[in-house]
């Protein structure tokens, strides 16, 4: 079967990609420089699939140390670029370390891929490439806005950069982004290890419901929602993994297919916060300390995907239930 790069595949989709490769037959190798990630999570891969995962420490900035990597594996036949800095409020703060690291890393992955003639290359961008929306659900024609932060828009101007480069390229690429991503793996041996402290709303919940938060900050009940609290669209990581496989096998079923797409990953089913909290306490029978708490800069009232083009395209569906995101989480925090 096919051998895959994967970028940042110590990180949290990435890690549950490389699953999802292994137990498809693909061959894998993983690079990652750990800066925000931790090798521990190879074992966990090791222990679910039985398989270990060569990674090698790299920053992909280095152009010589990431291409010492093509070199050591001449017939790579894809390439999954996860690899990326992706904390929104770091990104406000430090924009130049975010275009710096987030577009240098994908500058060089494009240069190699052209030089050892890669020819599928999947890109990790995400539904921040919206910014606010005012149709909703979005569509991949979707106009996209200014995003709400240097983050999303190296997503942004990465999906340019690599559409403008497919034109030149032999390569057939496509951009996958995702909605929001939450739970674990199903054997609970590997989840979401937030580097930094979590920002996210669904390692928080789990830390409060663990006793390692006092409580969550609701941010905002006055939005224009049914019930004035933000709507996102939660999707299971392994929901999110699998796209992958599918994408890479879509590409390797069809070499003349257009050199660019981009489809949206998500479940098609909008949740407001506090149904969030709802769902886990449900869920998982642990009740939540909550206080309203003032919006927070930079979220967008509602947004949540038409996934009909990525059925139609790769036939993919979202597997997972949101009762199996809480649970999956949930497992994993108590681990
Ligand atoms: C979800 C909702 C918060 C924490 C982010 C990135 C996006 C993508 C996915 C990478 C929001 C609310 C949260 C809390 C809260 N990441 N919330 N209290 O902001 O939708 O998207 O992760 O691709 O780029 O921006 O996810 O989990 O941070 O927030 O009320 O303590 O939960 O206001 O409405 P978000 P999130």
């Amino acid at each position: 079967m096919p051998k895959i790069l994967v970028t940042g595949g110590c990180g949290y989709i990435g890690s549950h990609t490389l699953v999802d490769l292994i137990d498809n037959g693909y061959e894998v190798v993983s690079v990652d420089d750990n800066s925000r990630s931790s090798t521990d999570v190879l074992q966990h891969i090791e222990s679910i699939t039985g398989k270990s995962v060569h990674n090698y420490a790299v920053n992909l900035c280095n152009f010589e140390q990431t291409q010492q990597i093509f070199q050591d594996h001449l017939d790579l036949e894809g390439i999954i670029h996860f690899a990326a800095y992706k904390t929104v409020p770091e990104s406000v703060d430090q924009p130049l370390l975010y275009y710096r690291n987030n577009m240098n890393s994908l500058f060089n992955l494009l240069e190699l891929t052209e030089k050892y003639k890669v020819k599928n290359f999947i890109f990790s961008s995400s539904c921040s490439v919206y910014g606010e929306v005012s149709e909703l659900p979005v569509t991949e024609k979707t106009r996209l806005t200014r995003t709400k932060s240097p983050y999303g828009n190296t997503k942004k101007v990465g999906e340019e950069v690599i559409e403008d480069f497919s034109q030149i390229s032999q390569s057939k690429f496509i951009a996958l982004r995702y909605f929001n991503p939450i739970g674990a793996h199903p054997s609970a041996k590997m989840g979401e290890t937030p580097f930094l402290p979590p920002q996210n709303l669904m390692p928080i919940l789990t830390e409060v419901a663990s006793g390692k938060r006092e409580k969550i900050m609701v941010f905002g009940d006055d939005y224009d929602t049914r019930d004035g609290s933000c709507i996102r669209d939660y999707i299971h990581i392994m929901d999110i993994a699998h796209a992958h496989t599918l994408a890479l096998k879509y590409l390797f079923e069809n070499p003349d297919t257009q050199a660019y797409d981009v489809l949206n990953i998500g479940s098609g089913e909008g949740v407001t916060v506090l149904e969030m909290l709802d769902a886990f306490e449900k869920a998982t029978g642990q009740k939540l300390n909550y206080e309203l708490a003032p919006r927070r800069a930079g979220d967008v009232a509602a947004i949540y995907a038409n996934n009909d083009k990525i059925k139609d395209k790769i036939g993919w569906s979202p597997q997972y239930s949101l009762e199996d995101m809480m649970r999956s989480a949930w497992a994993w925090e108590k681990r």
